[in-house]
Parts: structure tokens; C-alpha cells; sequence
């Protein structure tokens, strides 16, 4: 089962308090939806893109069956999704689950033989799909926008290469021939992490769907509303980030060789500037917590 990160500070952050209602943007395998039940008499509306987390909330549902609903469906797209109103919290737990990565069906993991699919929603353009038919330029691109992979021409050359013989079916087979260009990088870090997380976040369109989503609960949240994000790495965080300033009332330096953007009226009062990290006794004991950071910010008068 997925053991939920920083669960302590969601709780902290999105405060539970009785009679109230909050989004979960990401279910998973259901751990923020439980403990927000549990820490408070409230209601939880939640939402994943994933069709296997449609069985993995029912059993939440006969628990709490008038405080918990469960919709599928992508957050980009919540507002269409949830029922209309003014919630007291939202929270995002970003990237994939603990069960997606361990079912090597999925094709989410280098660490098990599995089809290379990494397709949330089982639907789409798998990683599969880009290996064996994008050109080499668009491969290379990928793997170093949405994997900051500094090999990224090297790789896609590589793969270029090995598709002529044989295209790629599995994970294995896509980890070998990146492990093979990038050598050996340091102790407990396997090299083909990087084109494994561009691949997802491409196929999946994930940066999209957080600059979608961040922007839908805007709308959604009611004045003194929670909007608590946990993310996994730079890119995500970045967003989240500049997400939060610019709607603080920040200005955003997209660039210092640009006219700074105007400041927009703020939306948000941002509550860290720094992000929280997890505890060291969670850094101990759940290894995907590692590289978690949570930021967040209240809902100012509509
Ligand atoms: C890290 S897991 C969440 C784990 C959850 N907090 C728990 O405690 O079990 C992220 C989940 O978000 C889902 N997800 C990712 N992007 C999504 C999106 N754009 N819309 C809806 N769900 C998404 C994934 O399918 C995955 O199940």
C-alpha cells in the first residue's frame, strides 16, 4: 500500500475542523482522504485520473458514507468535476502513488520488468509510444525539459539506435540503454531515474495539469480556504512556487532580462516562503519522502 508523505503537516497546514469540506486533488491510495476523516467530524470530496483508484475508495465510502464521495476524473478539470461550492481546503499530492510504481504493469518503474506504458489513466500515448516513434530531436527535448537530463542527446541517440533493431516493449529494456550512456552517478541513485520522470510527466502532461489544477482551486476555495501542495521534485515545485507568489501579490521574475509582469491583485496569503520538508523521523522510515516539499497559502475574500 502507498504509506502517505508528510502527512503531519497536511494535517497541520489544511487544520480539519468539523463540519467543514475539503478536495483531495490526488486520492491514490486514499491516505490524506483517511486521516482528514478521521482528525475531524468534516467532509472529503475526492478525485484521481487513475480508473484503479475508483475500487480503492469504496472502501473509504461504506466507512463514511455521507462525509466521503469519490470522483474520477483529472484535477485540470475539477471544477467541472466536484460538486459547486465554496471549499475550506484543497490539497495536491503530487506524481505517482506507491501502487502505481510497484504493479510493474504500470510501467512506471525501472526497478520491475513491466510493458513501458506510465499512462495514469490507461489511455493515451504511452512512454512506449515516444520511444519507438518520436524523432530524435522531440526525444531529446523531452528528456531534457521535463528530466533536466544533461545526457538528454546522447540518450535519445542511443534509443534512436536501439529501436532500429528491436523497438522498445519494456521498462528494462529502456533503463539498460539509458544506464549504458550515463554511467555509474553516485550510491542508491539509479541513472535512468531522470528519463524515467520525463517520460511520465510528458506522457501524463503533469506540469499542465498542475498549472490547471492550481488555477481551478482558486474558484474553488471559499475566503480562509487551505490550498496545501506537496510536490516531488524542481520542476513541480517550481510551479507550485511561482503559482503562489504571483497570486500573494509577488512579483514574478520570469526572466531578469524581461519587464517584470504586473502585479495581479492577491488572492492568496502565502504561509512559507521556504517549503516545509518532512521530519528526519519520516526521512527514516518512508524513503519517497526524501525529496517532498509542501507549500502553502489561505484563500484571501473573494
Ligand atoms: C502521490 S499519489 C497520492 C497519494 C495519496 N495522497 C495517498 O495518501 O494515498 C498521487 C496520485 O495522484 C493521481 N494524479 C496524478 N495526477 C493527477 C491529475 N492530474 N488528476 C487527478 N489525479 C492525478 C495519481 O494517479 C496518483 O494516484
Amino acid at each position: 500500500m502507498h504509506n502517505p508523505v508528510m502527512v503531519r503537516e497536511v494535517l497541520d497546514t489544511l487544520s480539519p475542523q468539523k463540519q467543514e469540506t475539503y478536495i483531495d486533488a490526488t486520492f491514490g491510495a486514499g491516505g490524506y482522504s483517511r486521516a482528514i476523516l478521521e482528525k475531524a467530524d468534516c467532509s472529503v470530496v475526492a478525485l484521481d485520473r487513475d480508473p484503479e483508484a475508483v475500487d480503492r475508495a469504496k472502501s473509504l465510502k461504506t466507512q463514511y458514507p455521507d462525509r466521503f464521495n469519490f470522483f474520477p476524473g483529472r484535477f485540470s478539470d475539477m471544477k467541472k468535476i466536484v460538486p459547486p461550492l465554496d471549499y475550506d481546503g484543497i490539497v495536491f499530492d503530487l506524481g505517482v502513488s506507491s501502487p502505481q510504481l510497484d504493479e510493474a504493469e504500470r510501467g512506471f518503474s525501472f526497478k520491475h520488468e513491466g510493458p513501458l506504458d506510465m499512462r495514469m489513466e490507461k489511455q493515451g500515448l504511452s512512454a512506449a509510444d515516444v520511444v519507438n516513434t518520436f524523432d530524435e530531436k522531440e526525444i531529446a527535448r523531452i528528456l531534457w525539459v521535463y528530466g533536466e537530463e544533461r545526457r538528454s542527446r546522447a540518450i535519445a541517440r542511443a534509443i534512436i539506435a536501439k529501436r532500429k533493431e528491436t523497438p522498445f516493449v519494456t521498462t528494462t529494456q529502456l533503463a539498460d540503454v539509458v544506464r549504458a550512456i550515463v554511467g555509474f552517478e553516485r550510491p542508491g541513485f539509479d541513472p535512468a531515474t531522470r528519463t524515467f520522470q520525463a517520460l511520465r510527466l510528458y506522457v501524463n502532461e503533469e506540469l499542465r495539469e498542475l498549472e490547471e489544477g492550481l488555477k481551478a482551486s482558486e474558484d474553488l476555495l471559499k475566503a480562509g480556504g487551505r490550498l496545501v501542495v506537496v510536490s516531488f521534485h524542481s520542476l513541480e515545485d517550481r510551479i507550485v512556487k511561482t503559482f503562489l507568489k504571483e497570486k500573494s501579490g509577488g512579483l514574478s521574475h520570469a526572466s531578469r532580462y524581461l519587464p517584470e509582469l504586473p502585479q495581479q491583485e492577491a488572492l492568496f496569503v502565502l504561509k512559507n516562503k521556504k517549503p516545509l520538508a518532512p521530519q528526519e523521523d519520516e526521512l527514516r522510515s518512508n524513503p519517497r519522502a526524501r525529496s517532498a516539499h509542501l507549500r502553502w497559502a489561505i484563500r484571501k475574500e473573494k
